[in-house]
């Protein structure tokens, strides 16, 4: 089989899990790496001994890449991906697909004209615990879905010390983007109406233009309902930057997750403690990386190589893009919004 021939453009702190996990595929060959930081995509492209390119223009024109992921801030994925496929290249692009429901389905339009796959990173999809919730729901084992309650929210480090563009984008598009995803995907069933609240006090006073947290519901076709959370201020003081549960109600079950405090791993130093994430990696697990977020990257060059669809499109991506800008609306009218 040929190697699938990958690119990485955007090498900032999610695009390095890109790199690292094209570079040890075994169908995959990583060729080339981008970023408008130049000191950034030289380190990177010297590190892996790959080429590396300033103007991801020039880099699609490189006939040895098959596939680039797409892993700039949130608001710019639009042109990059339009401009992949149109290239003719394959697309893993990072959550949300985009901020704009017109700028996600140019990108899926452009994706379907050109024969390209485009896949988003919704990498929960394979964090086990709702990968499993998700098999014990196709095998019939716990009904019809009624309600759920889903928590994802990060610690204050997340918005004031590691983005750098927190401000124009929002733990939304962040983190809503995964927890949206997730409902959908385990109800099986597309949102009707979204009813939302949000509140801009703590960042804002700190000089973070973005609100503190929204909390929404949605009403799903088949009349199931999932209350969603998401806060970016969480203190820095919790033993993990992530807080993730999740409760899912069933007509004949529930499941409930805890994917941060589950006690499976907590370290105790001298003057500190904390919670190490052991699911989502990319970790070094005896010279080998493990982890939901290397899978979904896996998955990706899997499908390309084997010429398979992904199980996370670009369809999925803008259903997301649609059902949040819903949740920002329904925020700033103060009333349910139908979709
Ligand atoms: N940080 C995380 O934990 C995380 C997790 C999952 C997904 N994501 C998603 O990945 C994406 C990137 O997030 P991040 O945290 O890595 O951001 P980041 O700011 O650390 O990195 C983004 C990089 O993109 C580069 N860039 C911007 N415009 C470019 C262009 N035109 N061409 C080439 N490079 C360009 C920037 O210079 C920067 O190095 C976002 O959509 C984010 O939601 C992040």
């Amino acid at each position: 089989m040929r190697k699938v021939g990958l690119g990485v453009i955007g090498l900032g702190v999610f695009g390095q899990n890109h790199v690292k996990v094209y570079a040890e595929h075994p169908y995959g060959e990583l060729i080339a790496v981008c970023d408008i930081k130049e000191d950034l995509m030289k380190a990177t492209a010297e590190k892996y001994g790959v080429e590396g390119y300033l103007d991801y223009r020039e880099m699609l024109r490189n006939p040895r890449i098959d596939a680039v992921s797409v892993v700039t801030p949130d608001f710019l994925h639009r042109d990059i991906v339009v401009e992949a496929a149109e290239a003719g290249k394959h697309i893993l692009c990072e959550k949300p697909l985009a901020t704009k429901v017109e700028h996600a389905e140019e990108m899926v339009k452009a994706a379907e004209r050109a024969g390209v796959t485009l896949m988003v990173d919704f990498h929960n999809r394979w964090n086990p615990p709702f990968a499993k919730t998700k098999e014990a729901v196709e095998a019939g084992e716990l009904g019809d879905p009624v309600h759920a309650y889903i928590r994802l929210s990060d610690t204050m480090y997340v918005p004031t010390k590691m983005l750098s563009w927190a401000s124009k984008s929002s733990v939304l598009w962040f983190l809503g983007s995964h927890t949206t995803d997730l409902a959908r995907w385990i109800f099986g069933s597309e949102a009707d109406s979204v009813y939302a609240v949000s509140g801009m006090k703590v960042l804002k006073g700190m000089g973070i233009d973005t609100p503190d947290y929204y909390q929404y519901v949605i009403k799903f076709k088949n009349g199931a309902v999932a209350a969603l959370e998401n806060s970016w201020i969480l203190p820095e003081t919790l033993p993990a930057i992530v807080d993730f549960k999740a409760e899912f109600v069933f007509t004949e079950g529930c499941i409930y997750v805890d994917t941060v405090q589950h006690g499976a791993f907590k370290k105790f130093m001298k003057n500190r403690w904390e919670y190490p994430d052991i699911l989502a990696g990319p970790s070094l697990i005896h010279g080998r990386y493990i982890g939901f977020a290397k899978e979904s990257i896996s998955h990706f060059v899997d499908c390309i190589a084997q010429d398979k669809e992904p199980l996370v499109t670009g369809r999925d991506g803008l259903e997301v893009t649609k059902i949040l800008n819903a949740v920002i609306e329904s925020a700033e009218k103060k009333r349910e919004v139908v979709l």
